[in-house]
């Protein structure tokens, strides 16, 4: 198989179904042949863990989040997503940019989508977007832990928000949008086809 590289960014609201549409996607796609890294925002280096840390603590602030977050990308571009792609993987990302955009955008009125964007401007974008739309209300009542263990972003009305910057974002650059409130194949189905034809 003539592989080539292909960096695709799996997004969308807490609870949406970016992780479990990531693998899903991953084993697919490995099934068809190609080399598949699959990876993951927050990541796992120190930064990732201050940073998961953090998403329990509300006093930490909106710009503090902003700028780890971003932090946490940059390392994570350069020193893996960078790399795999330069050896040809199809990169798959549960979460990227696009998090740090509509989050920490919707966290205050301070915090600018232009200014997320200039704080990242050291990391490639996706070639591929995909939003996974779901209603928060929806998507809470599919996590398994109990309401008072929830991140700090885990919300309906601050996920409203969310969305809603998702949504017009995706208008805005041209990303796809996927119905995530179906059962979990047809909603795979239906990114599995944008990707096949990207490939
Ligand atoms: P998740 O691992 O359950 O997707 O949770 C990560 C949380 O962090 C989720 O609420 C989205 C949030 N987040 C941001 O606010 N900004 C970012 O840049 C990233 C990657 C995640």
């Amino acid at each position: 198989m003539n592989q080539k590289s292909l960096f695709i960014a799996l997004e969308g609201i807490d609870g949406s179904g970016t992780s479990t549409h990531s693998h899903l996607l991953k084993g697919f796609l490995e099934s068809k042949g190609f080399k598949v890294h699959l990876t993951t925002e927050p990541t796992k280096s120190d930064i990732g863990n201050l940073v998961r840390n953090y998403l329990k603590d509300k006093n930490i602030p909106p710009a503090t989040d902003a700028l780890l977050f971003a932090t946490d990308r940059n390392l994570h571009y350069h020193n893996e997503i960078k790399k795999k792609l330069e050896e040809g993987y199809i990169v798959i990302s549960d979460r990227y940019l696009e998090s740090s955009i509509v989050y920490q955008s919707s966290q205050s009125d301070e915090i600018t989508v232009e200014w997320v964007i200039e704080i990242n401007k050291f990391v490639a974008q996706p070639d591929i977007t995909i939003i996974l739309d779901i209603e928060p209300k929806t998507a809470l009542a599919r996590k398994e832990e109990k309401e008072e263990d929830f991140e700090k972003f885990e919300d309906d009305s601050f996920l409203d928000k969310v969305r809603e910057l998702y949504i017009s974002r995706a208008n805005q650059e041209g990303y796809f949008v996927v119905n995530s409130d179906d059962i979990i194949e047809f909603v795979q189905e239906k990114i599995q086809k944008i990707i096949l034809d990207k490939l």
